[in-house]
């Protein structure tokens, strides 16, 4: 009798736990200002939960820690698109957007009756130290599940990805679904706060991986299908992306010619540079690697393209450094100067893939740090230098690198 209690215990239990489950997709992101706005979202359909009825979205409660009342929204609800079953989507996207947060607030909330979720915004100011995480190439293996883990456990205000996320070549719904499960379970800081996700693009982001020639904006955007579906609030037009954090610290997240051409960002790039001038830290991020280590010096014509144009726009302006992708090790080089200074490229992208040999020769003496292994790069800014430390597997670190603001 006891056994048959203690089994009927177990199952109800599991019942309720399974009722209460957080949104197995559930991330967060930015579609505006850091400091004061915040996006969530999450999948439902086959595996992640119902999908709300049509037009009604999802309750969810919210409000800033430690206020005594919570506020009540409905998310939204959208088709995500599913590429192999064209007209019929299996899975719907649910999402709330929250403006005009207080900067470094932290705020909780609450889908339906599932587990509290915590996110803090950006703050004002920097303040002494602050960290971010930054990575490229991930896919939904347990090494990527590892890294990233790995990365949140370290507390980042966000991880950057630079492209090649979940190797769903905007094709493969399920595949993309693996990986916001993982990202779900991984983007946690240590008080298990959730590590809002800023996305880049890579070719495994679209349909043929490229521009195609003469196709417009609009024509691209449908052959990344999961990536605008899930980031098109951020990237809506057809030009880079600038994200500022008060007046410390900005990411300028650029296409290596995926779903546009690199031609056309290289006015936007040295101007988004120019206008950052008294920002303390500025990051450029882009996802081909211009100082290739898995791939030939010039395999890509993307390749020549960054390293002529827009790493001498970069060395004659003052921004901190570059993050590239794509190659799949770990490979730090300063830039050759031909802008007037070097700067320090880190790459090239290898959260979760398998790491590959190095065999690009022209980028041999150009190294400061090489490794042919998984990494993640912890980034912390202080009022003066910046450390970036880039971890590979189970924490060890393979690479340390301190860089001091210029002069401005
Ligand atoms: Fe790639």
């Amino acid at each position: 009798m006891n056994r048959f209690l203690g089994l009927l215990g177990l199952w109800l239990g599991s019942c309720l736990a399974g009722a209460a489950e957080v949104p197995k997709t559930l991330h967060l992101t930015w579609e505006g200002d850091p400091c004061t706005t915040m996006t969530a979202q999450w999948l439902r359909g086959p595996g992640l939960g119902d999908r709300p009825e049509k037009g009604k979205g999802e309750e969810v409660r919210w409000k800033k820690a430690g206020d005594p009342t919570w506020q009540v929204v409905r998310s939204t609800s959208t088709e995500f698109p599913d590429p192999k079953k064209m007209g019929m989507p299996r899975w719907s996207l649910s999402r709330v957007r929250w403006k005009g947060l207080e900067a470094g607030g932290e705020y909780i909330f609450q889908v339906k009756d599932s587990p509290e979720q915590r996110f803090r915004t950006a703050p004002l100011e920097m303040g002494k130290e602050l960290i971010f995480a930054e990575g490229g190439d991930a896919n939904s293996s347990s090494a990527a599940e590892e890294m990233l883990t790995l990365a949140c456990q370290k507390n980042p205000l966000f991880f950057s990805l630079g492209g090649d996320i979940a190797y769903s070549d905007g094709k493969d719904v399920p595949r993309e679904i693996r990986f916001w499960e993982l990202w779900q379970r991984a983007g946690r800081g240590t008080d298990g706060r959730l590590i809002p996700f800023v996305a880049g693009i890579g070719n495994h982001e679209v349909q043929g991986g490229y521009w195609q020639e003469g196709a417009s904006f609009e024509d691209m955007k449908k052959r990344a299908p999961f990536f605008f579906a899930l980031f098109g609030g951020l990237y809506q037009r057809d030009e880079p992306v600038a994200m500022d954090f008060g007046n410390y610290l900005s990411l300028l997240l650029l296409d290596s010619g995926h779903i546009t051409p690199m031609e056309r960002q290289t006015d936007w790039l040295e101007k988004n540079l120019a206008a950052r001038k008294s920002v303390p830290w500025v990051f450029v991020s882009w996802h081909i690697a211009c100082y290739p280590s898995g791939r030939k010096w010039n395999a890509q014509p993307m390749i020549g393209y960054a390293r002529k144009e827009w790493i001498p726009l970069i060395e004659k302006s003052d921004a901190t450094a570059v993050f590239n992708h794509h190659d799949h090790d770990m490979q730090r080089v300063e830039s050759e100067g031909r802008g007037g200074r070097k700067v320090m490229v880190f790459g090239n992208g290898s959260i979760g893939v398998e790491p590959r040999e190095a065999v690009c020769r022209e980028a041999i003496p150009m190294r400061k740090a090489y490794a042919q292994e998984n990494y993640v790069n912890i980034v912390t800014l202080r009022e003066k230098s910046v450390e970036v430390v880039t971890l590979g597997r189970k924490g060890r670190e393979l690479d340390r690198t301190e860089l001091s603001q210029r002069a401005k």
